[in-house]
C-alpha cells in the first residue's frame, strides 16, 4: 500500500512539474529556427507528401515567401484540402497539387513526364514524403512498403535533413507509437517547427552550393561512420537501380 502511495505522490510530483515547466519544455523541444528572410518570387518548389504535417507547412512557407509550389500527394483531394487551408491564410499563395504515388513507379513516372512538359525550371526539390512502422505492404511493383517509398520512391537526395521527433501522422500505423506520441506530445516539435529545417535548407543562402551534407535544427548534423563511404553509397545507388530497372546514360 505505502509503495502505491509512493508511485502515485511520485507521478503527481512529476505531472505537476511538467504543466510548470511546459512553457519552458516547449521551447526546448521546437528546436533551431530558420532565420532566413529570402524571397522565392519566379521560384519553383516541388514539395512530395505536402497534405498534411511537416510538408503542409514547408508548403505554406515556401508559398508566402513567393515561390511557386507544386504539392505532389498521393490523395489529390486531401492535397487539394491543404492547398485551400495555405490560401487561406495566405490568399496569394501560388499553390498547386498534382498526383503522385511514391508506392507506383507508374505514378512516379506520369507524374515526371507531365512535369517535364509543363514545368520550365524546378528550383527546389524537397522529397519530403515517408512512411514509418507500417504493416508489412507491397508497393505496386513488389517492394516493401517503407523501402518502396522511403528509398525507392524518392531516390534524389542533395542534402539531407532530420526533422526532430515531429507531432505528425506519421506514427499512424503504430497503436503504440501513437500512444506515445500523444502522452508525450509536449517533448515534440509541431509540424510548423519540424518543418524549420527543410525550409532552412530550401532557403538559406550560405548552402546553394553546399551538397551530400545532412542537417537537423537548421545546422549540420552528425552522419555514422557508415553513411560517409562512399563505396557503401555506389552500391546503394546501383542496387536501387537495379531494382528499378534503371540504366543511366554516361
Ligand atoms: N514526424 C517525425 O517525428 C519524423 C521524424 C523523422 C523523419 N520524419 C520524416 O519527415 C517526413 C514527413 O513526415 P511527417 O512527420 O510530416 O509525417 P506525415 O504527417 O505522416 O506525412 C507524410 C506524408 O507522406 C505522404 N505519403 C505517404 N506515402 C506516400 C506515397 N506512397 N506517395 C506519396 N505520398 C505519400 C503522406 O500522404 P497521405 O497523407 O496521403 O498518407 C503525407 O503527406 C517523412 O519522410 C518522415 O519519414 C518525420
Amino acid at each position: 500500500m505505502m509503495v502505491l502511495v509512493l508511485i502515485v505522490a511520485g507521478l503527481g510530483v512529476v505531472a505537476l512539474l511538467m504543466v510548470l515547466f511546459a512553457p519552458h519544455i516547449r521551447k526546448y523541444s521546437a528546436g533551431g529556427a530558420c532565420m532566413s528572410m529570402a524571397r522565392l518570387d519566379g521560384k519553383t518548389v516541388l514539395i512530395t507528401g505536402a497534405n498534411t504535417g511537416i510538408g503542409k507547412e514547408t508548403a505554406l512557407d515556401l508559398a508566402i515567401r513567393g515561390a511557386r509550389v507544386i504539392m505532389a500527394c498521393r490523395d489529390v483531394e486531401k492535397g487539394e484540402e491543404a492547398a485551400a487551408f495555405i490560401r487561406r491564410i495566405y490568399c496569394k499563395a501560388n499553390v498547386e497539387v498534382r498526383e503522385l504515388d511514391l508506392a507506383d513507379t507508374s505514378s512516379i513516372r506520369a507524374f515526371a513526364q507531365r512535369f517535364l512538359r509543363e514545368v520550365n525550371h524546378l528550383h527546389i526539390l524537397i522529397n519530403n514524403a515517408g512512411v514509418m512502422m507500417c504493416p508489412y505492404m507491397k508497393t505496386k511493383d513488389g517492394f516493401e512498403m517503407q523501402l518502396g517509398v522511403n528509398h525507392l520512391g524518392s531516390s534524389v537526395t542533395v542534402n539531407s535533413v532530420h526533422p526532430g521527433s515531429v507531432r505528425s501522422d506519421l506514427v499512424r500505423h503504430s497503436t503504440v507509437m501513437s500512444l506515445l506520441f500523444s502522452l508525450f506530445s509536449m517533448f515534440l516539435k509541431s509540424p510548423r517547427d519540424g518543418a524549420q529545417t527543410s525550409i532552412y535548407c530550401a532557403v538559406a543562402e550560405e548552402l546553394h552550393s553546399l551538397t551530400g551534407k545532412h542537417f537537423s535544427d537548421c545546422a549540420p548534423a552528425f552522419v555514422a561512420p557508415q553513411g560517409r563511404k562512399e563505396e557503401t553509397a555506389k552500391k546503394l545507388w546501383d542496387a536501387s537501380s537495379e531494382l528499378l530497372g534503371i540504366v543511366w546514360d554516361d
